[in-house]
């Protein structure tokens, strides 16, 4: 199959210009003004933008979780994705403590394989780092093709690590050519504070946010920071959310250090305030919680200083019956929301159309900087010659409503629910394959692949 998108205005990182692209089977083999080449397809994409397709590093499909199952699976969430312009996820596999990396592998294996139908990757999350986990990190970096490991401080008692952990693993991460990710917040502060908050009767979604207070994310993440600086261990800290933590990773570049940050669309567009409204904000329960808008303008503002590289979702959708666990006691509202449709939409109408990122800025932080992060570029994460034929075609100026009566997510209510969004992915390929045109999906379950990924460099 061969397909030539014509006149379409290319945006990567570092480039913004109209040209043809041509592309023979999975891959973009011509990119040139006027091409005159026999394709078995032409997508006229004059006015639109062609952008790479999106990453979302940070998703969490059909994974148990406080006590049921995130409700999108590898089908449902990597389609939904591919709606919103996402061509590829990275999810995470969850170690049991007391069994190997090999089997959670093999569990989450059972739950993806021949099910996604975007592309979709792994990162492997260590929640009991001992002397048997330690031999199983260069055979995941070097023949599984993972080579991102997920850490916990936070979530006492079931997925946190201590300090000691941490370290010892870093040093086998390093050593072996891979980067550690981190949910930097302190689970022995908020494990206080939960425990005060119920014991004083506290127990609305209100006090989620209150148990998770900005100091708690900003005290794990330099402390991660300065065991990252002490390993040499490339590091990546997930869903930062705040001021503070953003201080920790913008004094950590005082030595020199590079400490990857991802922010979420949440943290960007959402606050606090939501969850003033009882128990109706148990949508918005997740962690680390929203922030103030203070926290919102930090962030679009590192964006624009490049300490934030990564814009994702953190996905992890539960349906209102799920939320409900948790209707008498905060702390057992399955954390997480849905956005793995929205975030590319969200952040092009939020970001470029009201002018607080540029179009190249955009493609960075929706694609290009996780393919290089990740181990992924340029195969992922570009428009360029032998790259993936991963691209999105833009209206830039088509007006639509968010809505839980049209998205393509497995769960019954949107968080952003009635937002009018400039910008509309009109097509979306995938490795040379139309998966999403006319508002329909193309390619089945089955047609993700999984990515291995090459060993990181902790630079881009
Ligand atoms: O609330 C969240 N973020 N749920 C998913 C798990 C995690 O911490 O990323
Ligand atoms: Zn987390
Ligand atoms: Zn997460």
């Amino acid at each position: 199959m061969s397909i030539l998108i014509k006149n379409g205005r290319i945006i990567t990182a570092d480039a913004d210009y109209i040209a043809d692209i041509f592309i023979e089977g999975e891959t973009i083999s011509i990119i040139g003004h006027n091409l005159e080449i026999n394709a078995d397809r032409v997508i006229n994409a004059l006015g639109l933008l062609v952008i790479p397709g999106g990453i979302d590093p940070h998703v969490h499909l059909d994974m148990p979780f406080m006590g049921t199952y995130s409700s999108d699976n590898y089908e449902t969430g990597t389609r939904a994705a591919l709606f919103g312009g996402t061509t590829m996820v990275i999810d995470f596999i969850l170690q049991t403590q007391g069994k190997s990396l090999k089997s959670a592998l093999v569990e989450w294996k059972g739950r993806s394989d021949n099910n996604a139908v975007g592309d979709y990757s792994f990162h492997m999350a260590v929640t009991d780092f001992n002397d048997e986990t330690r031999k199983e990190i260069q055979h995941f970096i070097e023949e599984e093709g993972i080579t991102s490991f997920k850490t916990f401080m936070a979530y006492k008692g079931a997925l946190m690590i201590d300090d000691r952990q941490m370290i010892g693993l870093m040093q086998e991460v390093k050593k072996h050519g891979g980067l550690i990710n981190v949910h930097a917040t302190n689970g022995d502060m908020i494990d206080y504070l939960i425990a005060k908050h119920q014991a004083e009767g506290k127990l609305a979604p209100l006090y989620h946010y209150l148990s998770q207070p900005e100091v708690t994310e900003a005290e794990a993440s330099g402390r991660f920071a300065d065991m990252a600086d002490y390993t040499g261990c490339p590091g990546y800290i997930v869903h930062l959310t705040c001021e503070g933590a953003l201080n920790a990773v913008r004094n950590a570049t005082r030595r020199n250090q590079n400490v990857f940050v991802e922010t979420c669309i949440q943290y960007l567009l959402l606050d606090a305030s939501l969850y003033e409204n009882n128990f109706e904000g148990a949508k918005w329960v997740m962690s680390p919680p929203l922030r103030e808008v203070k926290d919102q303008k930090t962030l679009w503002a590192g964006i624009n200083q490049g300490l934030v590289q990564v814009v994702a979702t953190d996905h992890c959708p539960f349906k209102w019956e799920q939320k409900l666990l948790g209707k008498d006691d905060f702390s057992k509202i399955p954390n997480g929301h849905p956005a793995i449709e929205n975030r590319m939409e969200l952040l092009f109408s939020e970001g470029v159309s009201k002018g607080r990122i540029t179009p190249n800025r955009y493609v960075e932080v929706t694609s290009t900087n996780a393919a290089k992060i990740f181990g992924m570029f340029p195969k992922k994460g570009t428009i360029a010659v032998g790259s993936d034929a991963d691209i999105v075609l833009i209206d830039p100026f088509e007006q639509h409503n968010i809505s839980a009566s049209t998205h393509h997510m497995n769960v019954d209510y949107s968080s952003y629910e009635g937002w009018e969004v400039t910008g509309k992915v009109k097509t979306v390929l995938l490795r040379g394959e139309i998966a999403i045109e006319n508002n329909q999906c193309k390619v089945s379950k089955g047609y993700g692949k999984f990515i291995k990924r090459n060993k990181v460099e902790g630079k881009i």
